[in-house]
């Protein structure tokens, strides 16, 4: 892979900024970044966050893992080195999306400490809200929703996170929930309160 470091590339102050665009639309531009296990109820907490956020006039777009796997992602598989290049890529099109002005939730599994932080430190401080939805492992394969824990217990999946791969999980997000002990809707509630708690709403 080429390195964008090469002294022949320069980069072009354009005359529109962030604050230019995401005034027109009335909002302040962040993410909203899930991170937690395969079945955790991240994509569906995501959903009705959107829904919430959009009845609010906030124009938003949601980057769903299962989603951008079949399209910008389709490349990659569930190596370490293919996941961080995942969360790379997402990082940049939610910073890009960010500087668009748009209201954008993440919902990936983002395992990896490292990911994190490297994706993090790409946005401005108070842009970059970490949702850690700490549902019980149990839960998550109890609910299965999509038949894989079983097919990674009996070996058909392999580097299955919580079974052969690690999740490392945040120890200073934002926000962290256990999703077995609220609802969905009540989880997108918290959400929403503290958008509006920290004036990002
Ligand atoms: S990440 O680890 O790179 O952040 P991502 O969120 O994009 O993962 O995709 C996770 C989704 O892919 C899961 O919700 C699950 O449906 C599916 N999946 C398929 N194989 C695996 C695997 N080996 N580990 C985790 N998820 C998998």
């Amino acid at each position: 892979m080429s390195n964008n470091t090469k002294s022949e590339i320069f980069k072009h102050e354009m005359k529109i900024s962030k604050d230019d665009r995401s005034s027109i639309k009335n909002q302040n531009p962040c993410i909203i970044w899930f991170t937690g296990l395969s079945g955790s109820g991240k994509s569906t907490v995501a959903d009705i966050l959107e829904q919430k956020l959009s009845s609010l006039n906030k124009h938003t777009y949601l980057l769903d893992g299962d989603n951008l796997r079949h399209t910008l992602n389709s490349d990659l598989g569930f190596s370490n080195e293919d996941r961080d290049e995942n969360i790379r890529r997402i990082g940049h099109l939610g910073h890009l999306m960010v500087d668009a002005g748009l209201i954008v939730i993440a919902a990936f599994i983002s395992p990896f400490k490292k990911q994190r932080v490297e994706t993090r430190a790409l946005f401005d401080k108070n842009e970059f809200i970490e949702v850690f939805l700490d549902t019980p492992i149990e839960v998550c394969e109890e609910r299965d929703p999509k038949g894989l824990y079983k097919k990674a217990r009996s070996g058909l999946i392999k580097e299955f996170t919580g079974i052969d791969s690690a999740y490392e999980k945040p120890d200073a997000a934002e926000i962290t929930m256990d999703g077995s002990k609220h609802n969905p809707e009540e989880l997108s509630e918290i959400i929403i309160n503290y958008l509006k708690n920290n004036n990002i709403i």
